[in-house]
């Protein structure tokens, strides 16, 4: 699978062992950067990686900020986009099943490598549930309808 990943500082280092990861499972990651620990604004990063995510260049797209919450709410502002925030296996489940979630965001200062490696396997394996949840997502994306165009 083609999965679009980027990171900021915060992120740096828990970022490049989720593509180390990928690429060991045999997916595709398509790296974004950052590409150090030099201060960097999140935003930039999950702009980038929703855009391809959402524009269908990648299947998926994995984020990853110091505590999580910054690259969700940027990535969350693009349609189609249903980017969630995990830090435990329960989440990692459900956010496939019920929210059939297409970006992954981990908190890099909160979450260990050895959770982040089992968040990620359980989100990549984990298949949408459809029936009802279906009918939510959809009243999501009529609620995205409602909201101007914008970058
Ligand atoms: C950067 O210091 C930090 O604010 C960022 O990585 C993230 O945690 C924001 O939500």
């Amino acid at each position: 699978m083609k999965i679009a990943v980027a990171s900021d500082h915060g992120g740096f280092e828990l970022k490049e062992f989720v593509i180390r990861l990928l690429k060991d499972l045999g997916h595709e990651p398509l790296d974004l950067g950052c590409h150090s620990i030099e201060p960097v604004d999140y935003p930039d990063y999950a702009a980038a990686v929703a855009r391809k995510v959402a524009g269908g260049e990648a299947e998926r797209g994995i984020l990853v900020c110091g505590t999580g919450l910054g690259m969700s709410i940027t990535a969350n502002r693009f349609r189609g986009i249903r980017a969630t925030l995990v830090n435990d296996l329960y989440l990692a489940r459900m956010s496939r099943e019920h929210t059939d979630s297409n970006i992954l965001v981990l908190g890099g200062r909160v979450t260990g490598k050895g959770l982040a490696e089992e968040i990620v396997r359980v989100w990549l394996k984990t298949a949408f549930a459809g029936n009802r949840h279906s009918r939510r997502l959809e009243k999501i994306a009529c609620i995205e309808e409602d909201i101007p165009k914008s970058c």
